[in-house]
């Protein structure tokens, strides 16, 4: 933290909550007040001062499917921190549900990190157990924090158990894709798709496949802001609350201890956090997450460094989208994260430390791996190298990323004509349509779906494949856009293009018919275009019109940095000083 808590040092000390509570009359006005406010609230003086003030940030709501069960788990964080001798304040944040929130709960990701920011500060708060795991409120809650600097742990929403129907074994989010292009294709009706409404998703949690729930709840704990083994552990599990428990016991030492999450959220960790998305074919949103954590974690974190890392992975996790077969409960019982990262020790900084021990090393002693299919060995990966690969060229200057092993591989080197849709709903609208003489050859561009254009990056970038080719067996085709995927979503997709095409990138340049390649082996994506044509059309190129005139949008618009830099608000991003409040 900056500001005075700052300067007091690691050590431990004096709590920063006894600047609101006092010591008795001599202590002022003010902490009289609060400590007659905390009398309101029913609690006496031996319950509460000097004790450590543990903020439970809680994102449950009744629209949040993946959170449902997150005020019961707030129940066993608060026993935890009662019984370690803490004292316990649950405080409602906003949700962010990826299913219901539109235009995308990726344009609030920054405002659930503000709200984070504000409240630990504002308050008289110590350290914080922060409940999350749908999507994009893992780096939500943790951008916040680390932007704070207390003592934190977070406490994994937990996937919900496997979805069932007729015989099958079903994964949400990907089966979901899956069978609505079935459907299309004509190789199911509406009674199947009626009877998957009760099977794809069949109790509270996140996504159960390796999609972005799952993929930023792994990196939360690689990152060493979790209780080991949490972030697997099925929502539902009884597990999920001794989790929960251990959460609440273990923010009241790192309280004591003076261990803010500066001294967990280093260069190291990231490092980590990154080889372990990468090494279990995680979602390719975690590359926009993770940069903006390190950011406000003042880390530098960049496209180069995932491309590095994935170079030197494997992919060891068999869990769908990116595996053939598993789901989370599979992982879990097959070892969890810390099976996962005993695989890969040689690959991670194990000096560090993290929420639970002094070191990773220490952490991880005795984690095993119980199946070998789920977490495969390193002779036997599911891919040689990290699911995830880095794209640069003329239509890509600051970068764009594929998740070539969710690609069809004959995909990945690859010419073709584009065939270019400027907004989401023209494409909707259009591109079933046989007279656009689509092939199965042609290259499916979409723009004006990025930070400032979507905005918020909506998860258009798995555009669809059209009708008509579906149903001659079409799968997968090249598709680029500045657009995001849902993590559970697959196939040919170049996504993230930076920079997009609303602040003019070169995919505004782009027409139908002009021939791009793309080269995951080479890493590059080539418009072939001569420069003096492209110049041509920059100078006929017109920026769009604002989208927001007012509120929140227009904020959003004006500060929101592109994906390569982690689409976080520059006013948050930059470093600087910001006063702790002054509670007297
Ligand atoms: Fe919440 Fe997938 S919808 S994690
Ligand atoms: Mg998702």
């Amino acid at each position: 933290m900056t500001g005075p808590a700052a300067e007091r040092g690691g050590a431990p000390r004096e709590l920063r909550s006894s600047q609101w509570y006092g010591d008795g009359v001599s202590s002022g006005l003010r902490s009289f007040s609060h400590r007659a406010r905390t009398r309101q609230l029913g609690y006496l003086p031996e319950e509460h001062l000097g004790k450590p003030v543990i903020a439970v940030l809680n994102t449950w709501s009744d629209i949040n499917p993946c959170h449902s069960h997150l005020r019961d788990r707030a129940q066993a964080v608060k026993r935890g921190v009662w019984q370690a001798g803490g004292f316990p304040l649950e405080f409602p944040v906003s949700t962010l549900s990826e299913t219901f929130q539109k235009p995308t709960p990726m344009l609030y990701r920054n405002l659930l990190a503000m709200e984070t920011e504000e409240l630990l500060r504002s308050y008289p708060v110590d350290g914080a157990v922060l409940l999350g795991g749908c999507d994009k409120t893992t780096p939500a809650l943790l951008m916040g924090a680390a932007s704070v600097d207390l003592p934190a742990v977070f406490v994994p929403a937990g996937p919900m158990l496997p979805g069932h129907w007729r015989g099958e074994t079903l994964g949400s989010g990907t089966d979901m894709w899956k069978y609505w292009d079935d459907h299309r294709a004509g190789l199911i009706g509406d009674c199947e798709l009626t009877e998957l409404e009760s099977g794809l998703a069949r109790s509270p949690g996140h996504c159960m496949t390796m999609g972005t729930a799952s993929t930023l709840t792994a990196a939360a704990e690689a990152l060493g802001v979790t209780v080991p083994g949490a972030s697997s552990v099925p929502a539902v599990d009884s597990g999920h609350d001794r989790m929960a428990a251990a959460s609440g016991l273990r923010i009241v030492d790192l309280v004591r201890a003076g261990r803010r999450l500066s001294h967990i959220l280093t260069a190291d960790a990231f490092e980590d956090a990154v080889t372990t998305v990468l090494g279990l074919g995680g979602s390719t949103n975690a590359v926009i997450h993770l940069i903006a954590m390190a950011g406000r974690a003042g880390v530098r974190l960049t496209l180069d460094d995932f491309d590095r890392i994935a170079r030197t992975v494997p992919v060891l996790a068999d869990v769908r989208p990116g595996g053939e077969k598993y789901l989370m409960e599979d992982f879990h019982f097959a070892g969890g994260l810390p099976g996962f990262l005993s695989r890969i020790t040689d690959l991670l900084h194990l000096d560090r430390p993290t929420v639970a021990h002094d070191t990773l090393r220490e952490q991880l002693a005795g984690a095993r791996v119980h199946d070998e299919d789920v977490i495969r060995p390193r002779s036997n990966p599911v891919a040689g190298e990290g699911g995830v690969a880095v794209l640069r060229g003329n239509l890509c200057p600051d970068g764009a990323v594929i998740k070539h092993i969710a690609a069809e591989p004959r995909l990945l080197r690859h010419t073709g004509p584009a065939v270019v849709f400027d907004d989401y709903r023209t494409m909707q609208r259009t591109i079933h349509d046989p007279s656009l003489g689509i092939t199965p050859d042609h290259v499916l561009v979409l723009r004006g779906a990025g930070p400032k254009g979507g905005p918020g990056m909506p998860e258009y970038g798995m555009l669809p494949i059209p009708d008509y080719l579906l149903k001659q067996g079409v799968r997968d085709m090249v598709r680029i856009s500045d657009a995001r995927m849902s993590g559970t979503s697959y196939g040919a997709c170049v996504l993230h293009v930076a920079p997009e095409s609303y602040v003019g990138g070169p995919l505004a340049l782009v027409r139908t018919g002009d021939p791009v390649t793309l080269d995951v082996p080479g890493r590059t994506l080539h418009l072939g275009v001569d420069d003096a044509e492209l110049a041509r059309r920059r100078a006929e190129w017109t920026p769009p019109p604002a989208r927001y005139e007012r509120g929140y949008g227009a904020l959003y618009s004006e500060q929101i940095t592109q994906a390569d830099t982690g689409c976080d608000f520059a006013f948050l991003a930059r470093p600087g000083v910001v006063p702790d409040p002054y509670a007297g």
